[in-house]
């Protein structure tokens, strides 16, 4: 409808897993290189944006309490971002459906950057480029330009430069939710400590590993798992030692901690295998709660636009 003003406009975003997490030493600007292989995960968080006389944000979910309803959300800096770009005010209300754990290590403040630069782009019709988008992504932090994109691809960089992945097939995941969350510069800051005194090796993606991705081979997957960071999580939370053993004893065919955890992912050979272990993990008492999530999931997405 040409001259329409859009007045709600609702975009899905996924969470991640990293199947590789390497790790190199810390850089002069404080940051890390990384070797990052990015699988996007079907948890998703939703942003809808509305037209409203200043900015402010709302979040519904069982971690609302834990999320900042003020400018330094990231999906209150990502419309910022963008109308400072195009020199208009952003006066919209974003409103945050929140299923994606918290400070979790699966991307959940990301996503909501990603969405809600999706979402005003589309509220403003301003139909940025992607490679527009995917620069203010960057400018957010290192892993929203993953989570505007979806599916998997390798992050280089800080995690920012991104080679999608073409995934030859779906896997089947398992996501066990800690109570509380761990702080990214935390466990980077633990990473560092732990490495204090070694060579940290330059890190590089692994050929079996995406060649596993390329396939959709699950077994060949789960043999080349790796987290750099999972040690730094172990050493923070060690109780999370207990919530991998009961994925493994469950039938998972392995289990890692996910990005900077402390969620935990497990994968699974398939879905009905997924269902039993995310029931296993419940019972075991070693976490929160358990999801199954299939993978790879899709970027962000528009879901609804109204206009009048
Ligand atoms: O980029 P982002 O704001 O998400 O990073 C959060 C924190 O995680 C950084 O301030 C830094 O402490 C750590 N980090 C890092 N190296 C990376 C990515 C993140 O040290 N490649």
């Amino acid at each position: 409808m040409s001259g329409s003003t859009e007045v709600r406009v609702r975009v899905r975003v996924p969470a991640k897993v990293n199947v590789q997490l390497a790790v190199g030493a810390a850089r002069a600007d404080g940051f890390h290189d990384l070797a990052n292989v990015f699988l996007a995960v079907g948890l998703y968080d939703e942003i809808t944006v509305t037209p409203s006389d200043t900015l402010r944000i709302t979040c519904e979910g069982p971690d609302v309490s834990q999320v900042p309803l003020d400018g330094t959300n990231l999906a209150a800096r990502a419309a910022v971002a963008l109308a400072e770009r195009h020199g208009i005010d952003p006066r919209v209300h974003l409103h945050i459906a929140k299923d994606i754990p918290v400070a979790g290590g699966m991307a959940g403040g990301s996503a909501d950057g990603a969405g809600a630069l999706l979402a005003c782009d589309t509220l403003w019709k301003l139909d940025s480029s992607q490679a527009e988008l995917l620069d203010i992504c960057a400018e957010l932090g290192s892993d929203v330009p993953f989570s505007l994109l979806g599916g998997a691809a390798l992050g280089v960089g800080r995690g920012e430069q991104l080679t999608p992945i073409d995934v030859g097939g779906g896997f089947h995941w398992v996501f066990a939710i800690a109570d509380g969350g761990l702080s990214t510069p935390s466990v980077f800051r633990e990473f560092d400590r732990l490495a204090e005194g070694t060579a940290v090796p330059t890190p590089v993606a692994d050929p079996a590993l995406l060649a596993a991705l390329r396939t959709g081979d699950a077994v060949a997957l789960a043999s080349a798992l790796t987290n750099d960071l999972q040690p730094a999580a172990l050493s923070l939370r060690p109780s999370l030692a207990d919530t991998l053993a009961a994925g493994t004893t469950a039938g998972a065919l392995a289990s890692l901690v996910s990005g900077s955890g402390p969620t935990t992912a497990f994968l699974t050979k398939d879905a009905e295998t997924a269902q039993q272990v995310a029931e296993a993990l419940l019972a075991s008492g070693t976490c929160r709660t358990a999801r199954v999530a299939p993978a790879p999931a899709p970027g962000a997405t528009v879901v609804e636009r109204s206009a009048r």
